[in-house]
């Protein structure tokens, strides 16, 4: 007899359809799966045969083959364990299927019969969606991921027989629960908040520029200053992320399989700081799998590159793509694949090896040469992408003991919000959002200076030895300093706080 269900499979952050046809016909007792099956999918013969068996339902003596269309995409994971199972107990005659016949399958499963995790759950039930599919049966343990989306029926189980109970009839299963994502976002609380930061106004301060117009940020100061604990409080004062921004990142971590049990939605802006050890795989993704890397799990909240000098230029040099497109591609052995990485890069370095130069208290140990050598290893095409450079000195004692909490990221994210709505609306009909993305015609469009302005820059620019990059990162910055302010133009005030942002590599 022959049986046809549904099951799918990821490409990237998409998936597709694959039909699971399973024939038995008398003849030898043999399993033979065919369609491009992976080592994993290949597996799933003995995780499938002992799951029937202890399902209360027989492992069919007969000739059984398990055809997977389309032939030629290959298929990744153990998602097909499900289909596999359910096509084979109906094609053998022991049930027949009375309902859920355009129903999706995904589901791993173990040797008892029940049903495992799998990652990439949201966007398989995603992509099935817009491919018309009206209802899904996955894991229980992925049910939270399913809560998020409309349109699509998704019933949880635990166990095989669960499964095929449902499809016979006899058994009914739930649908699992809609959430609401702007319910549930307002919760949202994060660990590290500004308002632990004493003092520090300058830093506080520049933070707050570089977020409103998503600029990417390098902090540089001597050991202990707070570098580390301020860039932890970046997430907090980002501008909550929209449902469009949290499924995309929630896709990503969900194919990682990184998504916590108990959420379904990643609705806090990520901070992944990879150690400067870190695999070029780990970072970029690929590898054995196609799993996205670190600086894709960044997606839409910060990167951080925490003493940036100690990471090889190799790792380094991966994040062109990301900044310039904002994807990176993974290779794989046949195709490749393309993940989104969006993020805000935030750096931190000390001002030289030993840490103390420019000290007032301590002394630096260092030569010329090794002070020399140490800044030179992030120079070049990333530290253009520094739009703000900020020099963060020791936080006074006089301030560390300061017992009112500073303002907190709430606040400075309310602020936040409005700035980058003023940049939605400006560029509406320009394919970027935030002014960190303006490119050398969009400068010319919406940063126009003043007779004032302009001899301000120009002065700067000869004492200050600048290069025309330098120029167009202090407009990019100066625009951002005037929406704060709410300012049509660029007055004087913001260009020179923008000025002070420069930095001193070029
Ligand atoms: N402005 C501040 N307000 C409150 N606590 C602070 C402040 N600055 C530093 N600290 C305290 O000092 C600790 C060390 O700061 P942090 O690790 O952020 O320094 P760092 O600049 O990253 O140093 P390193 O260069 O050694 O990595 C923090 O964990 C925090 O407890
Ligand atoms: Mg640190
Ligand atoms: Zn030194």
């Amino acid at each position: 007899m022959l049986s046809k269900v549904t099951g799918y499979v990821l490409d990237g952050l998409s998936g597709y359809p694959v039909t699971v046809e399973v024939d038995t016909n008398s003849g030898l007792p043999v399993f033979d799966i065919v369609g491009l099956p992976d080592a994993a999918v290949k597996e799933s013969k003995e995780r499938v045969r002992s799951a029937i068996k202890n399902s209360g339902k027989s492992f069919p003596n007969h000739r059984i083959t398990v055809n997977l269309a389309p032939a030629d995409m290959r298929k990744e994971g153990v998602g097909l364990d499900l289909p596999i199972a359910v096509g084979i107990v109906v094609a053998s005659g022991q049930v027949a299927v009375k309902r859920g016949n355009d129903c999706v399958l995904i589901g791993e499963l173990s040797l008892d019969g029940s049903v495992r995790g799998i990652s990439g759950v949201l966007p398989i039930l995603i992509s099935a969606k817009e491919a018309g599919f009206k209802e899904a049966i996955i894991p229980k343990a992925n049910e939270k991921e399913a809560s998020f989306i409309e349109g699509l029926t998704v019933r949880p189980v635990e166990k095989l027989s669960d499964a095929i109970n449902f499809l016979s009839g006899t058994k009914d299963l739930f649908p699992v629960e809609k959430q609401n994502y702007f319910a549930t976002a307002k919760r949202v609380v994060y660990e590290n908040d500004l308002k632990f930061v004493k003092g520090q106004k300058l830093a506080r301060r520049a933070l707050e520029v570089a977020v409103s117009g998503n600029h990417n940020i390098i902090m540089t100061g001597p050991p202990g200053a707070g570098k580390t604990m301020l860039a932890k409080c970046i997430p907090s004062i980002m501008p909550d992320m929209d449902f469009e921004e949290a499924l995309e990142t929630t896709k990503i971590h969900s194919v990682a399989g990184i998504l916590a049990d108990d959420e379904g939605i990643v609705y806090k802006r990520p901070f992944m700081t990879p150690h400067h050890t870190a695999s070029r795989p780990s970072l970029v993704g690929g590898g054995s799998s196609s799993n996205p890397g670190i600086i894709s799990l960044a997606h839409n909240g910060v990167l951080f590159l925490d003493e940036m000098p100690e990471y090889p230029r190799s790792l380094l040099e991966c994040l062109r793509q990301p900044l310039e497109d904002r994807v990176i591609t993974v290779s794989r052995v046949k195709a490749n694949v393309k993940y989104p990485a969006s993020f805000m890069l935030v750096g931190s370095m000390n001002p030289c090896p030993c840490g103390n130069y420019g000290s007032k208290t301590a002394q630096c140990k260092c030569t010329p040469a090794m002070i020399q050598r140490y800044r030179s290893r992030i120079s070049g095409p990333l530290i253009d992408r520094m739009d703000i450079r900020l020099t963060v000195g020791s936080v006074q004692y006089s301030d560390l003991i300061e017992k009112a909490d500073g303002e907190s990221s709430e606040v400075v994210r309310q602020r936040v919000n409005r700035t980058r709505l003023i940049q939605r609306e400006r560029f509406r009909e320009e394919n970027i959002k935030t002014n960190a993305e303006m490119s050398e015609k969009h400068l010319k469009k919406y940063c126009s200076l003043s007779e004032s302005c302009e001899s301000i820059l120009r002065d700067s620019f000869e004492i200050l030895n600048m290069s025309a990059r330098a120029r167009s990162r202090i407009l990019k910055v100066a625009r951002t300093i005037a929406d704060m302010e709410m300012s049509r133009n660029i007055c004087e005030e913001h260009l020179i706080e923008a000025i002070s942002y420069r930095g001193q590599d070029d």
